[in-house]
């Protein structure tokens, strides 16, 4: 940005004044008065007591006193940009949704990287999943895809996510540490949380030390629901490929990138828009039906289970471009508020008990973070393909009020302002899954077998990212001051693989090998890595 010449002058007490040239912009108050001064409050006499009567002074204080909002309470850091996605490869056969059917359709998008446990100011290169999240302001209202670069999660049930960012997050007493894994109630939670082995397989990878935001891929993790025109369902895993590879760096470089750098990840993308080289990635669906569902080694309702490629491959329907940075990071990139309940016609749920769990999650924790239902008025938020009308009022800084005299429905009356109607052909439906069973508070048995998937992809990895993976697992235990947990991790690594176990309690210094821990279903060995 080029600098701006301004008229100066030096106050008696030295103070430099910037004079607005005539046709520049003038200081106001929020109120729109022109400010004379700015560099000096309202005295009584040259060295007396500041006035209550000098507003502006009030003014700016009291706004800048409220400058804050609550950071989110998981994914604090992040760092926004804006897209375009389109469509190469129609997808009608499976859903309405317009977005994903019309070839060549352009949808302006925005996208939110993130790390999960650090607070908002923590380095860019803590060991950690990141978030990939994005919203298609698409002409059939705002869709979101609220991914992480990581396939499968921690647990299986939502209801278990207060403890695990708690345990992932600075412990209560002490504020500190901010890494995920480097700590005693990371791995105590995990120790006692078996599901947690796949992810923790990837996130021990150097999966979750990426080179750069654009060399990620992002996974919508779930298995969501697509719904054509005849009303029938098909399911979807939601792939986010990066045409730039897959790169991380070493664990030793992140280390050190960390202190010379803790922004090396935003600056680098900022960097990358600002050289014309925008990063892209491909847009890509693995579809299945209730036979291959049935059929499936595991329950593609379980969060922490991905489907292979190799059975269902990932088929690429677009692609997207990153190509222009937010102009206030504020207003944008902290005010953007994404939930996976934002679908639209064509596209919706499964019963993934955790997915179900976010649905509620978002809504309720934006209404804290941004102060006021209203948050859907904030530009970033605003649908940008269609027409907003609805009968909600009022509220803080409600922006969008019903006009005129009608604000409810069934209304018969004319002519006086918008006067939305449902429409049963065009509208959101809902899939008519049909559901039965008794109430309860279970974990279907489909979903005990933890270890397998874990082994499948540790066997997966070449030897020298199995030796990272190895590596990971001892230099974050040997940050665990129990023994006790550091034993009940190898006891579930050995569940995994036995020679990466034998490797984790060598490099730990255990005596001996501690017994497995016991599993609900023995691990199978027969799958393919
Ligand atoms: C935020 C992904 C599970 C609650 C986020 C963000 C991402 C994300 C990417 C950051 C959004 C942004 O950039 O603004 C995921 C994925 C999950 C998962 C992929 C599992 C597959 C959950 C669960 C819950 C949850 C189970 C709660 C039951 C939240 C909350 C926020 C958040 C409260 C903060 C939202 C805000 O303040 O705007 N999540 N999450 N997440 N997530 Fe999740």
């Amino acid at each position: 940005d080029a600098a701006r010449s301004f008229d100066t002058e030096v106050g008696a007490g030295g103070e430099l004044h910037q004079i607005a040239d005539d046709g520049g912009d003038v200081l106001t108050t929020q109120q729109g008065v022109r400010v004379a001064d700015d560099q000096n409050s309202l005295k009584v006499g040259d060295r007396g007591p500041t006035l209550l009567e000098d507003f502006h002074f009030r003014e700016k204080i009291f706004h800048f006193d409220h400058e804050r909002i609550p950071e989110r309470v998981v994914h604090a850091r992040g760092f926004g940009v804006h897209g375009t996605f389109t469509l190469t490869e129609s997808l009608e056969d499976h859903t309405v949704a317009k977005m994903l059917t019309e070839v060549g359709e352009q949808t302006q998008m925005f996208v939110r990287f993130s790390t999960v446990a650090g607070n908002k100011g923590s380095p860019d290169l803590a060991r950690d999943v990141r978030g990939f999240a994005a919203k298609f302001y698409t002409k059939e209202g705002n869709w979101d895809i609220v991914g992480n670069n990581i396939p499968v999660f921690f647990i299986q049930d939502a209801i278990k996510f207060p403890d695990m960012v708690h345990a992932a997050k600075q412990e209560p007493d002490r504020g500190f540490p901010q890494a995920q894994t480097a700590h005693d109630n990371f791995w105590d939670f995990i120790s006692l949380t078996p599901e947690s082995m796949h992810m923790i397989m990837w996130i021990m990878s150097d999966r979750t030390i990426p080179r750069s935001f654009r060399t990620i891929e992002g996974f919508g993790v779930h298995t969501f629901r697509l719904i054509n025109a005849e009303g029938k369902g098909t399911y979807v895993k939601f792939h986010f490929k990066p045409r730039q590879g897959l790169q991380s760096v070493m664990w030793n470089e992140a280390v050190k990138i960390n202190g010379a750098d803790p922004d090396f990840h935003r600056r680098d993308l900022w960097d990358a828009i600002d050289q014309d080289t925008p990063p892209e990635w491909d847009l890509g669906v693995q579809l299945f039906d209730d036979e291959f569902a049935d059929n499936f080694e595991f329950d593609v309702l379980d969060a922490t289970k991905l489907i292979p490629e190799e059975q269902i491959p990932v088929r690429i329907i677009g692609s997207f471009v990153l190509d222009a940075r937010v102009e206030n990071f504020f207003a944008e990139t902290e005010q953007v508020a994404f939930c996976t309940q934002n679908v639209v016609p064509g596209i919706g749920f499964t019963n993934d008990p955790l997915l179900q769990g976010r649905n509620f999650s978002y809504l309720d924790t934006q209404l804290k973070r941004l102060g006021s239902p209203n948050f859907t008025h904030i530009p970033i938020n605003q649908p940008r393909g269609c027409p907003v009308m609805n009968f909600q009022q009022d509220g803080h800084m409600a922006m969008r009020n019903p006009k005129g005299r009608v604000n409810y429905e069934p209304n018969s009356w004319a002519g006086s302002g918008p006067n939305p109607r449902e429409s049963p052909t065009t509208g959101y439906r809902h899939f008519p899954a049909e559901e039965s069973g008794r109430k309860a508070q279970v974990r279907s048995a489909s979903f005990a077998d933890h270890y397998s998937q874990a082994r499948q992809f540790f066997i997966s990895q070449a030897p020298i990212e199995q030796k990272h993976i190895g590596d990971a697992l001892v230099f974050e235990l040997s940050k665990v001051e129990r023994v006790d947990i550091r034993q009940k991790i190898v006891g579930h690594l050995r569940n995994i693989d036995e020679t990466l176990a034998k490797v984790v309690a060598g490099g730990l210094g255990l005596k001996e090998l501690p017994p497995k821990e016991k599993a609900a279903v023995e691990p199978r060995t027969d799958l393919p890595a």
